[in-house]
């Protein structure tokens, strides 16, 4: 956990155990973190692996870059320290969200290595499955869905990922999940399962 800048801090514990939850639910909670350049197919695979989920019984939840960026982190911009702060509150958040025995799935660059460790240190053992959504910068560039990559080639977008700022690779992902030559199908089933085999859905 972050050093905190107020002192004389007490840590409360509540009546009902992470424990207590988890058995009403069926199910551990985790933070599922996608990470891959824009347009991999991040926010495809949480919103259909999210659905096969919630179908089956689960209670699940999604945060997502495009999304939090207009509320809790909308004083953010895309500055090396901004998306630092940016995946630290989201580690925050879904360390939360774990705790009570939600499935979170987040979709968010989180371009750097570092802050992905940070967020796999606060939490705790399986808690964290990192989830390499791969796909090639031509392959997400020939998507371009949001019409973000021509933009960013024309200089209309600063510091953007894989044009103009960094995209550091995961080296000790749980899942790489390559979306090059894979239907969004094939992407949920390995997520998910993935989660059966570890336990996660009860
Ligand atoms: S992160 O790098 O801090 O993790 P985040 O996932 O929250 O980024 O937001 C990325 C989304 O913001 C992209 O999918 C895209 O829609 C939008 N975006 C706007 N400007 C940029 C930029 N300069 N670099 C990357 N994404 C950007």
């Amino acid at each position: 956990m972050a050093t905190p800048k107020s002192k004389n801090l007490t840590w409360h514990e509540g009546q009902v155990s992470r424990t207590d939850r988890e058995a009403r639910l069926g199910q551990r909670g985790a933070t599922v973190w996608l990470t891959g350049l824009s347009g991999s197919g991040k926010s495809t695979i949480a919103v259909a692996a999210e659905k096969a989920l919630a179908d089956a019984g689960h209670l699940t939840y999604i945060l997502d870059g495009d999304n939090i960026r207009q509320g809790l982190n909308s004083n953010l911009g895309f500055s090396p320290e901004d998306r630092t702060e940016n995946i630290r509150r989201i580690g925050e958040v879904g360390k939360l969200f774990t705790d009570a025995g939600i499935i979170v799935f987040t979709s968010f660059i989180s371009p750097y290595r570092a802050d992905r460790d940070s967020v796999r240190e606060i939490m705790g053992e399986g808690d964290f499955v990192e989830v390499y959504v791969a796909a090639s910068l031509e392959t997400c560039e020939s998507r371009d869905v949001k019409g973000l990559y021509k933009k960013a080639r024309a200089g209309e977008i600063p510091e953007f990922t894989g044009i103009s700022a960094p995209y550091e690779e995961p080296e000790n992902a749980e899942l790489v999940i390559d979306t090059n030559g894979q239907t969004v199908d094939e992407s949920v089933q390995v997520l998910v399962g993935y989660l059966r085999k570890g336990g996660y859905l009860g």
